[in-house]
């Protein structure tokens, strides 16, 4: 039996005994009641989307010009306020905001604790066996969408439709990109098509897996044009998702375990794992300066499929220090794939602003260097029976 039915009825039994007043006592009964959570929206038969807010480009104005697309950032305005603006969200779904903002005062900053934080609470939200929640959106600055997506993608796993959401102008610009990927958003997260499909992105008409997304163009409304893998999932048409497929699921995603990441004693947030760029005279004694600036790993964005063009010799040291390290390939498109001989980590298709992440949640969990190669090799080694390994 579920917590709601006991609280049912228990709340049967004292409604059934005359003539006594009831206590009053406010019964948690509901996740949205003991997270607090404010729903908007007066009917009540519509789902529940939380709005978990990070701030971005979406919330940000500019006091130049309504033509500054570049230069904008010194006025904002709140979720509650972007709701505000479109009447029409009440038609699709209940809303209720939970902020998510560093308190800089620069508002569009996140760090690995305040995503975890929010994390581990659209977990409670959404999976706890009290929730209500149909789903969430978060809003997001798009330079870092995609790592925040993929985040909470191997994080937050029991079906329910987690969409990603951002605007590449802002809010006091000619055509505000922000309204209407806002309003997706939203349909998408409160669709019972969404389900079972990860984290997703709305972005400029297109439905994006949260694991393969990565934004393409620095500035453009559109930048968001590709995935890594796979294409769009599907399109919006009247502000409606239309998936293209049914649903399926990232060969290499592995969900991890939320609460082994959270109990982790070393890692309050999550562990440090720099970004390595590889060029021709790639200076590989970079992996010993990470090392000594207490980084526990380091994602290499290697030559080719995953090439180190120089002290390879070092890496392999660095290995042997301790230091958890994975390659990946700065093309991007394709693979790093596993090669015979190497003690590191080749990244596959996963690319290598996302292996940081997974290197991060893997280390957390308590994953050994033989354990990350696994975790990040695989799905490849099982699929292509590789010659020399
Ligand atoms: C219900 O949740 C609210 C808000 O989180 C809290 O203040 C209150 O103490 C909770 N009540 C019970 C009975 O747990
Ligand atoms: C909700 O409010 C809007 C605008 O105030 C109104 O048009 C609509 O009929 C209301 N819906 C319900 C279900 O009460
Ligand atoms: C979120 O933050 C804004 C700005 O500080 C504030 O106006 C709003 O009430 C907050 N919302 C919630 C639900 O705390
Ligand atoms: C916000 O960022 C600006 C520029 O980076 C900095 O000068 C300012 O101190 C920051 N504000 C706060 C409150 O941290
Ligand atoms: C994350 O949550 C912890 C525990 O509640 C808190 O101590 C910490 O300040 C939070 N960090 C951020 C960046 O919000
Ligand atoms: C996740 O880890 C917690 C704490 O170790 C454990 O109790 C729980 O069973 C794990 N969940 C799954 C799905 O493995
Ligand atoms: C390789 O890196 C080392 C330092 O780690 C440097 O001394 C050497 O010049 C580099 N060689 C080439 C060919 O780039
Ligand atoms: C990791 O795997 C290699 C190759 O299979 C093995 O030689 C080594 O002992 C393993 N290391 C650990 C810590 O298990």
């Amino acid at each position: 039996m579920n917590i709601l039915s006991t609280i049912l009825l228990l709340g049967t039994a004292v409604q059934a005994v005359p003539n006594s007043p009831l206590p009053r006592r406010s019964l948690n009964t509901t996740a949205s009641d003991r997270l607090g959570l404010q729903w908007m929206g007066n009917d009540t038969s519509l789902p529940k989307v939380l709005v978990l807010f990070t701030g971005g480009t979406i919330s940000s104005g500019s006091t130049y010009s309504a033509l500054d697309t570049t230069e904008y950032g010194q006025i904002s305005i709140t979720g509650e306020e972007i709701i505000a603006r479109d009447p029409l969200l009440q038609t699709v779904a209940q809303l209720a905001v939970s902020n998510w903002t560093l308190d800089d005062g620069n508002s569009t900053g996140t760090s690995d604790a305040l995503v975890m934080n929010m994390t581990r609470f659209a977990h409670d939200a959404l999976c706890s066996p009290d929730s209500d929640i149909t789903g969430a959106i978060f809003t997001h600055g798009t330079n870092s969408l995609e790592e925040t997506a993929f985040l909470m993608d191997l994080l937050v796993n029991c079906g329910k439709p987690i969409v990603g959401v951002g605007a590449m102008r802002p809010y006091t610009a000619l055509s505000f990109d922000g309204d209407a990927n806002f309003f997706e958003s939203v349909a998408l997260a409160a669709s019972p098509e969404a389900r079972d499909r990860g984290v997703l992105v709305a972005f400029s008409d297109r439905i994006l897996s949260g694991f393969w997304v990565t934004k393409l163009d620095s500035t453009h409304p559109d930048a968001f044009h590709q995935t890594t893998n796979g294409g769009d999932l599907g399109a919006f048409l009247n502000m409606r998702p239309y998936f293209f497929n049914s649903p399926s699921r990232p060969t290499p995603k592995h969900d991890l375990n939320i609460s082994l990441v959270s109990s982790h004693p070393s890692y309050p947030a999550l562990p440090q794992v720099d970004i390595l760029y590889a060029a021709r005279q790639f200076d590989a004694r970079l992996a010993f300066n990470s090392l000594a600036n207490g980084a526990s790993g380091i994602v290499i964005a290697g030559t080719g499929n995953g090439g180190i063009p120089n002290g390879s010799d070092m890496i392999a040291e660095a290995v042997e220090k301790g230091l958890q390290v994975v390659v990946g390939t700065r093309s991007p498109y394709g693979t790093a794939s596993p090669q015979p001989d190497q003690t590191w980590a080749k990244s596959g298709y996963v690319h290598v602003i996302q292996s940081r992440i997974m290197l991060q949640l893997a280390i957390a969990s308590g994953y050994n260097q033989n354990q990350t190669i696994e975790l990040f090799e695989g799905t490849i080694r099982k699929a292509i029976h590789p010659f020399g390994l």
